[in-house]
Order: structure tokens, then C-alpha cells, then sequence
């Protein structure tokens, strides 16, 4: 996709430049070969079938630079279609590599498909999970890091190490089984456990006295939050979904489904070394379910041991207000050589204000969840793909209200927000249920400006938004009986997935997609389909 820009670009002005600086210019390749297929682990102490990539549960850890050009080939050795999606990773230009079915066509069994990807302007913590049915549920996630290029400098000390760590809500049911139990109505159960790295115990991080290390820490869950803490240390908070934030200290933090945080852990120098846990525990749930880790000392004699460090229990405020401390560094580099603070983000007019509000309800007699009033359903052809070929039929842009319709039945339906390139929009979620919710959206980062609780409306703006040094993101949690408030400059032209973390409620409806577009059709605001992009539906015709 690269290539294609860059060879439009050199014929344009061949004449001007030379070629070698050019050439010079093109990022780094970095070829991944991933076969995803069904293995055994018994991660709670019974067997049960998992989803591997290459053997491996959790899958590989993905390392890459900034603008580093990465091309995965994907094998689906399961027994049903799927697609592996990049969660956070913007493909800059590029929906057709999202790997979501409003972009995509799945990948059939016994076949492959190779995504290529371009890592632009991004730096930070990520993951990748399979975005079909209920996948997830069965592994085939992992963690996704990109490092910044050799030249930004970032803006912590260079840590002596840094550690993977994924935490997960886990069914001692597979992905198969769980899905059955959504397809019959009927909610989830409560997790039976929380795994790190795969394992509710043992998972162990070797270290070295006096030094500091790097925990990138992911909540891979289906629909659990947990919160994160190390017995006897304390958390620097360096980056947040791919914004350097401003380094406070935590005890412990709270990451929800879906979300990613890094933190510096410095280690104790002097005396008696000896190991220390590691904890995850859920949040908002009865009962509480714990898991932990060893933070394993080099030349400890003891293992892990007294009690562990305490953790918030029910308290929604206590998590709201620290979800308030979670702030820019406005000097700090960002994947550019730029200060962020320039874009002064509370400045600019909102031209859109859109409030999504989620809600369960029965269709047929069947559990089905929705934002205003509208469960989602997923057309045979993917929405992307649709728009390419001017296929009628498939999607009716803003067939969804911008704010919930205060009576009417929930009725299933293919949501798409139609938005223009560059548009400045505000997006409220009102959550007016008793759980906690978890929103994403992809290919945009998006300011996290306001927390609140009740019910929202323009005049709790001012009182609640922070408009000077919120830190963007790429998913943001809404407590029970609350809003939160993001403001997000569409400037990736395409289709992208806005949808429930949580994934039993996507499965059964919340999601929908947000059309970023222009009608001018040119290589520098999208790339062309990619040769190889597979057709289904109406599209196989096309
Ligand atoms: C499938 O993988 C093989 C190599 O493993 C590769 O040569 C081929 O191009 C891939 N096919 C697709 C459609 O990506
Ligand atoms: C913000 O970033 C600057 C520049 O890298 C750094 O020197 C400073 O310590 C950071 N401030 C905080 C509070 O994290
Ligand atoms: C907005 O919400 C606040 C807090 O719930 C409430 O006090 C206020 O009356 C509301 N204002 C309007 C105009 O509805």
C-alpha cells in the first residue's frame, strides 16, 4: 500500500528529485507467518480447546518501530471463517486491513490472507484478538508493541527490560460452548477465573534488583474489568493507548476490556530479596476473582508471600476520579517529533454531537443488545467493500439517530454514522444499565474529555470536559448509570468499527460502523483495495 503512494508520488516528481533519496525513504518490512488453529490447555486446571497462532497461547508478542511496514500472513486452520483484528492500530488510510467483517471478508477455513499494514505516526501499547464470533473467548490474542523510531526520544529513562502482560476474564467453557449460550438468550455466567499471560498463578517475570522495567499491561477480557497492582511497589504511569502521559504514581489501576496501559516499576536495591505478587482482580463483580503473578527478585531466597496488596472493591467513584488523573504530557514527544501539546484539540468548534446510549432488550424472544434502540447485524458483504463497488442494498447511511429515541421497540438493523473527512464530532455514551461498559473505535484515536454520572447534557460540558490535557485513546470505559465523553477528529478516511469491548454484547448487536469520507478520489486520503482483498456477497459478483 505503501508502494502504491510512493510510486504516484515518484512519478509526480521524478523530474525534481532524486531517486535514491527516494528510495532511501521507504520504511522497513517486517513479514510475520501466523497459523491460527485449535490446540489443548487447561489454563484452569481443566482441558479445554483454545485458539493458537503458531502454537503458542497467548499468541506471539508483536514488536515493531514506528512506520514500520508489517505484513501478516494469517492460515485459518479452525473449522469456521475468521479474521484477526489490530486493536488500536490505526491503518492509517487503509480500513481494508481492520480486520472486522464491515471491512473485510472473513477468511475461510484452510485458507490464508495476508494483511498489510503500515504502523504510521503510531507509538505505544496495543493487542490483537480474533474479531469473529465468539474467538476470543478461546485465546488467539496478543500483545502488540510499537516502539518509537531510534530519533524521537520518549520520555522515560530507557527501561533495563520490558514485559508483555496480557490479562484476561476466562470460561472454563470454550468459545463454541459460550456462544451457545448466547445464541439460546441467555447472558454469559461469571468468569471462573483471570489469567495472566494464560495462567491464573505461575506466570513469572525474572528481574534484577535496582532496576526498572516496563510493564505493558492489556486487558484482553471478554467483558471483565480488572485491577492491576505489584505487592510492595508502586506504578508510574508512562503511557496510556499510545499517548505518553504525565507520570503520576499509582498503587494500583484499574484497566478496562478492551484498554492498555504502561508502567515503569522500579525495583528495590538494597536488603533481602525476596518475591512479590503480581495481582489482577476483577472489579464491580461479586465475587471478586483474583489472579496473580511473581515478580521473581534474581538471587531471591523466598517465594511470594503475606497478604496481598489491597485493591478498590465496588467504589465507582474511586475509579471515575482516578480516570480523571490520567493526563497528556504536553511536552512530550509523540510518534512525531512534535510536541502534542500543539494541537490544541479544546479549541476546535464541535460540528456533531452524537449520544449513544446502550440498552439490552428481547427480539423474537432473544437476547439482543443495542445503541439507541438498534442491534446490529451484519450484512453478507462487508460495508467497506459495498461502498468500493457501489453496491445498493447493503447499508443506509445515518439509519442510526445521533441521540437515543425516547420510546419505540429495539429493532435489528445495519447502524452507519455517515461523517465527512476532517469533521471535529463529539461522541457522548450514555449507559443506563448497572454494569460497567467499554467502547471502542477503531482507526481513530479519539480525547477522552469527561467523565460523569446520571445522565448527560451540554451544560455538564463545562463543569466536566477536560479540554486541555486529556490523553487520546482508543477505548474508554462508561460506569454504571453514567456518561463518558470523547472528541474525536475523523481525519482516516474509511469505515471503521465503533463497538462494545465487552464482546457478548457485540456479538448480540453493539456495534456499528462510522463512514469517514470525501468524494475525491485520490491516493493520498485512501489507498486503492489491495489486490488480493478477498470478495464475498454481492461483492463476489462485483
Ligand atoms: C498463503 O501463504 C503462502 C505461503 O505460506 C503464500 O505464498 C500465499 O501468497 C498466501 N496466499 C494469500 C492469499 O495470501
Ligand atoms: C513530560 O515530558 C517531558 C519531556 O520528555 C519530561 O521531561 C517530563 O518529565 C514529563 N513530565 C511528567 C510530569 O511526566
Ligand atoms: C444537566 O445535568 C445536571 C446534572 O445532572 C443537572 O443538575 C442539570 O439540571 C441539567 N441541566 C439541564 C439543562 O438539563
Amino acid at each position: 500500500m505503501r508502494q502504491v503512494i510512493f510510486l504516484h508520488f515518484l512519478l509526480g516528481i521524478l523530474t525534481c528529485l532524486s531517486v535514491v533519496s527516494i528510495v532511501k525513504a521507504e520504511d522497513p518490512y517486517v513479514y510475520l507467518n501466523w497459523v491460527a488453529e485449535y490446540g489443548e490447555a487447561s489454563p484452569l486446571g481443566v482441558k479445554q480447546r483454545v485458539i493458537l497462532i503458531n502454537g503458542q497461547f497467548p499468541g506471539p508478542t508483536v514488536n515493531v518501530v514506528t512506520n514500520d511496514n508489517v505484513i501478516v500472513n494469517l492460515e485459518n486452520k479452525l473449522d469456521e471463517p475468521l479474521l484477526i483484528t489490530w486493536n488500536g492500530i490505526k491503518q492509517r488510510k487503509a480500513s481494508w486491513q481492520d480486520g472486522v467483517l464491515g471491512t473485510n471478508c472473513p477468511i475461510p477455513p484452510n485458507s490464508n490472507w495476508t494483511y498489510k499494514m503500515q504502523m504510521k505516526d503510531q507509538i505505544g501499547t496495543f493487542t490483537y484478538f480474533p474479531s469473529t464470533l465468539l474467538h476470543r473467548a478461546a485465546g488467539g490474542f496478543g500483545g502488540f508493541n510499537i516502539l518509537a523510531r531510534s530519533v524521537i526520544p520518549v520520555p522515560y529513562p530507557k527501561p533495563y527490560e520490558e514485559f508483555t502482560v496480557l490479562v484476561s476474564d476466562w470460561w472454563k467453557n470454550d468459545h463454541k460452548e459460550l456462544q451457545q449460550i448466547l445464541d439460546s438468550g441467555n447472558t454469559l455466567p461469571m468468569p471462573d477465573g483471570i489469567l495472566i499471560n494464560g495462567q491464573p498463578r505461575s506466570t513469572s517475570f525474572d528481574v534484577v534488583p535496582g532496576q526498572t522495567y516496563l510493564f505493558r499491561v492489556s486487558n484482553v477480557g471478554m467483558m471483565t474489568s480488572i485491577n492491576f497492582r505489584i505487592q510492595g511497589h508502586t506504578l508510574r504511569l508512562v503511557e496510556c493507548e499510545g499517548s505518553h502521559t504525565m507520570q503520576e504514581m499509582y498503587e494500583s489501576l484499574d484497566i478496562h476490556v478492551g484498554q492498555a496501559s504502561s508502567f515503569l516499576v522500579t525495583l528495590h536495591g538494597h536488603g533481602e530479596f525476596k518475591d512479590f505478587f503480581i495481582v489482577a482482580s476483577t472489579r464491580f463483580t461479586k465475587p471478586i476473582l483474583t489472579s496473580t503473578a511473581i515478580l521473581h527478585y534474581q538471587g531471591s531466597k523466598s517465594s511470594a508471600s503475606g497478604p496481598l496488596p489491597i485493591a478498590p472493591t465496588y467504589h465507582i467513584h474511586w475509579s471515575m476520579k482516578q480516570a480523571r488523573t490520567v493526563r497528556w504530557n504536553l511536552t512530550a514527544n509523540a510518534a512525531r517529533p512534535n510536541p502534542q501539546g500543539a494541537f490544541h484539540y479544546g479549541t476546535i468548534p464541535v460540528v456533531r454531537t452524537i449520544v449513544l446510549e446502550n440498552s439490552a432488550a428481547r427480539i423474537n424472544g432473544k437476547l439482543r443488545y443495542a445503541i439507541n434502540k438498534i442491534s446490529y447485524i451484519n450484512p453478507d458483504t462487508p460495508l467497506k467493500l459495498a461502498d468500493n463497488f457501489n453496491i445498493p442494498g447493503v447499508f443506509t447511511l445515518n439509519s442510526i439517530p445521533d441521540s437515543p429515541p425516547a420510546t419505540g421497540p429495539t429493532i435489528l438493523g445495519t447502524s452507519v454514522i455517515g461523517t465527512a473527512l476532517h469533521d471535529f464530532v463529539e461522541i457522548v455514551f450514555q449507559n443506563s444499565e448497572s454494569t460497567v461498559q467499554s467502547w471502542h473505535l477503531d482507526g481513530n484515536d479519539f480525547w477522552a474529555v469527561g467523565y460523569g454520572s446520571g445522565k448527560w447534557n451540554a451544560t455538564l460540558r463545562r463543569r466536566f470536559y477536560n479540554f486541555n490535557d486529556a490523553t487520546t485513546r482508543y477505548t474508554i470505559q462508561v460506569y454504571p448509570y453514567s456518561w463518558s465523553a470523547i472528541l474525536v477528529s475523523l481525519d482516516n478516511k474509511g469505515m471503521w468499527n465503533l463497538r462494545s469491548a465487552n464482546w457478548a454484547r457485540r456479538y448480540l448487536g453493539q456495534e456499528l460502523y462510522v463512514r469517514v469520507w470525501n468524494n475525491e478520489h485520490s491516493l493520498f486520503t485512501e489507498t486503492d483495495i489491495p489486490p488480493n482483498a478477498l470478495l464475498c456477497g454481492k461483492a463476489k459478483q462485483a
